[in-house]
C-alpha cells in the first residue's frame, strides 16, 4: 500500500519585504539581489506571529480540503529549523490548536531538505499500515534567525510554509513512488546557527557575537547545492528507469534561481517542466517545496496522473529527491 497526497495548503505572511527595503538596511541593491538570486521580494511575519501560527493555519486548511475530522489525524510531522521554542515541539502546539486529540507528533530538523525528509517519514508510517492520516508540514520563520546587518544571508530568506495530508492511496499507481535521502555532516560548518544550543548556550556573549543568527559560506553552499540536487535527481530517475521528459513538473527547493537553473539544466528539464516562485518568497527553508506544490496545484500545473519530482539541498549538508505520482 502506497501513501498519497490527498490535499495541499500553504500560508504566506501578509507583510512583503522588497529588495528596496533591504537596500536601506545593508549595503546591497535590488539589481544585485535579482541578478544573483532571482529574488524580488519575500514575506515576513508580523510581530508576535510564529511558526506554530503558520502551521496551525496550514493544518486547518488541510483538514478542510481532505474532509478530515481532527480526531482522525494519526500523526503530525513538522519540518522546521525555527520552532516556536526548543521544546515542546511545534507539532504539539499545532496538535492542541487543531484539536487532533488522537494524534502524536514531532518536529524534524532537516533544514532545506526537511520537507522531503518529513514526507518520506510520513509516507513510511502510512505504508506500515498502522496509520491512516498523517499531516506533513514544512514551515520556517527565517526572519527570527536572520542577522539584518549581514548582507550575505539576510537578502536570501523569507517566512512561510505549506503542508500536505498523506493517506493510503486508493489506486495502486498513485502516491509516493520512491525517495533517496542523504546527509553529509562534513559540510556542517558551511551553513549553521552556532549559538543557542548545548555547544554555545545562550549568554550575553553569544548574543553580542550574533551567534544565534544563520551564517554561511555562500559560494561553497552554492557549488554543493547544484551538484547535490542534480546528482540526486538524476539518480532517482535512473533508478526508476524514468526519462526526464516523463516528468510533468520538477519541484526543486527554492534557494537561488541560479542553483535551480543549474540543476534543472543538468537533468535535461525544459523551462516549462520546472516550478519556480523564488522571486516572490525567497528561500523559506522547509517551506519552499510544499508552498510550490500548493501553488502549482492551484494554477493547474499539477493534475491527477502527473509524475512529479521533488529535490532539495540544505544545511547539514542534507539533500534528497522524491518521485510522486499525483492522484488519490
Ligand atoms: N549585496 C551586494 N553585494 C553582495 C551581497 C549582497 N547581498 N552579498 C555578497 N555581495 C558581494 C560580495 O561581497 C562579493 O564582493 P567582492 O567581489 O567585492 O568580494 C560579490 O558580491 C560577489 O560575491 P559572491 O559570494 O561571489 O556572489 P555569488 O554570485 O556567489 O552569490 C550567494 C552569493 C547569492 C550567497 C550565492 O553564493 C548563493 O546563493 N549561495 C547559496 C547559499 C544558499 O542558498 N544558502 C541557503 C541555504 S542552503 C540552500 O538552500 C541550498
Amino acid at each position: 500500500m502506497k501513501a498519497t497526497i490527498t490535499a495541499t495548503s500553504r500560508y504566506l505572511p501578509k507583510q512583503i519585504m522588497t529588495n528596496y527595503e533591504l537596500e536601506k538596511m545593508v549595503d546591497t541593491s535590488d539589481e544585485w539581489i535579482q541578478s544573483r538570486t532571482g529574488i524580488v521580494e519575500r514575506r515576513v511575519v508580523s510581530e508576535g506571529e510564529t511558526t506554530s501560527d503558520m502551521c496551525t493555519i496550514i493544518a486547518e486548511e488541510l483538514l478542510k480540503r481532505s474532509n478530515t475530522d481532527p480526531n482522525e489525524v494519526d500523526v503530525i510531522i513538522i519540518a522546521t529549523v525555527t520552532p516556536d521554542m526548543p521544546t515542546p515541539a511545534t507539532a504539539s502546539l499545532v496538535q492542541n490548536r487543531i484539536g487532533a486529540n488522537n494524534a502524536w507528533g514531532f518536529d524534524l530538523s532537516g533544514a532545506c531538505t526537511g520537507f522531503i525528509y518529513a514526507l518520506d517519514t510520513g509516507s513510511r508510517l502510512i505504508e506500515s499500515g498502522k496509520y491512516k492520516k498523517v499531516i506533513v508540514i514544512g514551515s520556517d520563520t527565517m526572519s527570527s534567525i536572520l542577522d539584518y546587518t549581514d548582507r550575505n544571508t539576510c537578502v536570501l530568506f523569507g517566512d512561510g510554509g505549506g503542508g500536505v495530508m498523506l493517506e493510503r492511496a486508493k489506486d495502486s499507481d498513485s502516491g509516493v513512488i520512491d525517495s533517496i535521502l542523504r546527509t553529509d555532516g562534513s559540510g556542517s560548518d558551511y551553513l549553521k546557527i552556532p549559538g543557542g544550543g548545548s555547544l554555545h548556550p545562550a549568554s550575553y556573549e553569544t548574543v553580542d557575537q550574533h551567534l544565534h543568527y544563520i551564517r554561511q559560506d555562500g559560494q561553497v553552499v552554492f557549488k554543493y547545492a547544484i551538484k547535490g540536487m542534480a546528482d540526486i535527481s538524476e539518480e532517482i530517475l535512473k533508478k526508476n528507469n524514468i526519462d526526464s521528459n516523463s516528468i510533468s513538473l520538477y519541484v526543486p527547493h527554492q534557494a537561488n534561481k541560479r542553483i535551480i537553473d543549474g540543476a534543472a539544466q543538468r537533468c535535461g528539464f525544459k523551462d516549462d517542466q520546472v516550478y519556480i516562485n523564488i522571486n516572490k518568497y525567497g528561500n523559506t527553508t522547509a517551506g519552499t517545496i510544499p508552498i510550490c506544490l500548493d501553488e502549482a496545484k492551484e494554477l493547474g500545473r499539477i493534475k491527477d496522473g502527473d509524475l512529479i519530482l521533488l529535490a532539495a539541498f540544505g544545511a547539514g549538508f542534507t539533500w534528497g529527491s522524491m518521485l510522486v505520482r499525483w492522484g488519490k
